[in-house]
């Protein structure tokens, strides 16, 4: 399986920060923010991975993961010119994963404090999401429920169906970049990460975890600070 580390966009929300550095590289406690969806990764054996950065501060962030190799891993950089949506992020890695393998991909701004590597490495085929119960759906991508089974997923919805975000982590069969070259714009003009996941829904495809732990979206400063009172609490 590849990994697919998605640290595209501008970072616009945690200016003067980003100014200065790539989001990516923001201190989390002890650590840079892309230290965290990286381990998730990691943790699940995975070696291949595929970095997708936008324009900004890019040399940076090639030299913090390849510098002293750390992560004792094989990065390939792929670079988003224009922040066109997470989709299209994530299409840009169609090269190195022609193999027919899945893909786990994760946003380079989010942490997990549940272990979610017995069920990365348990992937065999479909599409399956980590979802979390979340006081402010309309932020997210949202899933409906009936028993395990997701029934629906929305993008920011105004009026959401359920309480249930879904987190920037998604295992994907090697079609998913069938699906991309086939996505339409969606009204903000960006490929959304969440009308792939509803093309594995309408093929009856997709599973989903309810995560228990914490989970934390860092691209604000609200949850950037929560994020590093976290880490230094459940030392992570
Ligand atoms: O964090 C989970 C949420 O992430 C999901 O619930 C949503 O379904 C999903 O669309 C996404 O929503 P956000 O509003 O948080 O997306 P944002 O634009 O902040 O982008 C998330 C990450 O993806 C961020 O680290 C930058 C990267 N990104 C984003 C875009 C739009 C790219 O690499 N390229 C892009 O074109």
């Amino acid at each position: 399986m590849k990994g697919i580390l998605i640290c595209g966009g501008t970072g616009s929300r945690l200016r003067p920060l980003t100014d200065i550095t790539n989001k990516s590289l923001l201190p989390v406690y002890d650590k840079p923010l892309i230290h965290y969806p990286l381990s998730v990764l990691l943790d699940a054996g995975i070696t291949e991975i595929i970095v997708v950065t936008g324009t900004e501060h890019i040399n940076q962030i090639q030299e913090y993961l390849i510098k002293n190799d750390l992560y004792h891993c094989n990065f390939t950089f792929k670079v988003q010119e224009k922040p066109g949506g997470i989709a299209q992020a994530l299409g840009l890695a169609v090269d190195e994963c022609s193999d027919g393998e899945s893909i786990c991909a994760i946003l380079g701004d989010n942490l997990y404090f549940d272990t979610t590597a017995d069920t990365i490495k348990a992937f065999k085929s479909g599409g399956h999401v980590f979802l979390k119960e979340v006081e402010d759906p309309e932020r997210f991508g949202v899933a409906e429920l009936e028993g395990a089974t997701v029934v629906s997923v929305e993008e920011k919805p105004t009026d959401p169906k359920s309480n249930l975000a879904l987190t920037g982590l998604y295992l994907f069969d090697s079609r998913c970049f069938d699906v991309i070259a086939n996505l339409k714009p969606s009204a903000r003009g960006e490929l959304e990460i969440t009308d792939m996941v509803n093309w594995y829904l309408q093929q009856k495809e997709l599973t989903a975890t309810v995560l228990q732990d914490e989970w934390i979206d860092a691209g604000t400063f609200e949850s950037l600070h929560k994020a590093a009172v976290l880490v230094r609490e459940k030392n992570i």
